[in-house]
């Protein structure tokens, strides 16, 4: 991990464009930060999210069907999930994280809430094919995979893991169509610019101490003197690639040294720490399509800002 971090912000701080994998800002810190986000004024997407799972349980019981097992992608504090497993009555539920401890507490916390259904936790690389449990493989599956995090990967990234995501789910499926893999994904929506600057770069400053965060770790745990108060931080639209860039900008001219090695960073210089892709219903259809999803049903916010996807494992390659 320490040396995964070190060689990621080394090779990243070296390019021409400076840029730091967004896994990073996940430490103690930056989730506790990043929980704040959801609760700010400005950052509507979980609410808007929340609402369409709160409102739309019916309609996902018709389309989905009872006795399937739910596998959440990166499952966190799994705050939304009960709203879901409450809507559909699934066999299982897995939560899928890569931070062991947190998910163990997560899902004994909703093992707790729903004391009849097995849960089995899985600590894992989502972004990789992953070996569910051998209960799980006669099972019919739902994906589940909120939070539009989809949009935090480029298009190629994100079509890879849809495909991680179908080798997974279609572990023990016999081929027939009513048995197909189901996914349910949240996508957030493309809107005013000025809306989504503010999501990303809050009134009350939560969204610029979890960005510099990423700076407080270097210097803490790979012996930085990045000099944070030159720092700020930066949410932009890019509107060619659709999608909000978080940086870190250097207001003057500064130099550092991270594990040894020293960088240089000219007055207006960033290094880009996380993007955030916005999708229209074409856009959002094209990426399912492209990882090999078909979507089926599409549910938005009252306020229009948020989607939610269900979409089908695709059987065939579409001809011609
Ligand atoms: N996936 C969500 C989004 O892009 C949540 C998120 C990830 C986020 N990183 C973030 C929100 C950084 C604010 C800032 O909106």
């Amino acid at each position: 991990m320490a040396e995964a971090f070190r060689a990621d912000v080394l090779e990243g701080l070296g390019q021409v464009k400076k840029a730091v994998p967004a896994r990073w800002l996940y430490d103690d810190a930056g989730s506790a930060l990043f929980e704040e986000i959801t609760r700010l004024p400005e950052y509507y997407a979980t609410r808007a999210e929340t609402e369409v799972l709160e409102n739309r349980g019916g309609e996902f019981a018709r389309l989905i069907g009872a006795g399937r097992a739910v596998v959440e992608f990166g499952s966190g504090s799994s705050v939304k999930t009960p709203l879901l497993l409450r809507a559909i009555d699934p066999a299982a539920y897995v939560p899928l994280d890569i931070a062991g401890d947190f998910l163990r507490e997560a899902a004994a916390e909703l093992q707790a809430k729903f004391p009849a259904l097995p849960v089995y936790p899985v600590e894992a690389d989502f972004m990789r094919q992953v070996d569910l449990p051998g209960a799980i493989h006669p099972m019919r599956k739902l994906g589940f995979f909120p939070g539009s995090t989809i949009g935090n990967m480029v298009p190629r990234t994100a079509a890879d893991l849809l495909r991680e995501m179908k080798e997974t789910l279609q572990e023990g499926w016999g081929g027939n169509a009513e048995d197909a893999p189901l996914l349910l994904i949240g996508m957030d929506l493309v809107k005013d610019p000025v809306v989504l600057e503010a999501a990303y770069d809050d009134a009350a400053g939560v969204t610029a101490r979890f960005n510099l965060n990423l700076a407080t770790r270097i210097n803490r745990e790979l012996g930085g003197d990045i000099p944070l108060d030159d720092l700020t931080h930066r949410a932009i639209w890019n509107d060619a690639f659709a999608r909000i860039e978080m940086h870190l900008q250097a207001t003057r001219d500064i130099d550092f040294t991270v594990a040894g090695n020293r960088f240089t960073m000219r007055a207006g210089e960033t290094i880009h720490t996380e993007n955030s892709h916005k999708f229209t219903r074409r856009s959002a259809n094209l990426l399912l399509l492209a990882g090999g999803w078909t979507p089926q049903a599409r549910w938005l916010d009252s306020e229009e800002r948020f989607s939610v996807i269900l979409a089908r494992g695709s059987e065939f390659r579409n001809a011609p």
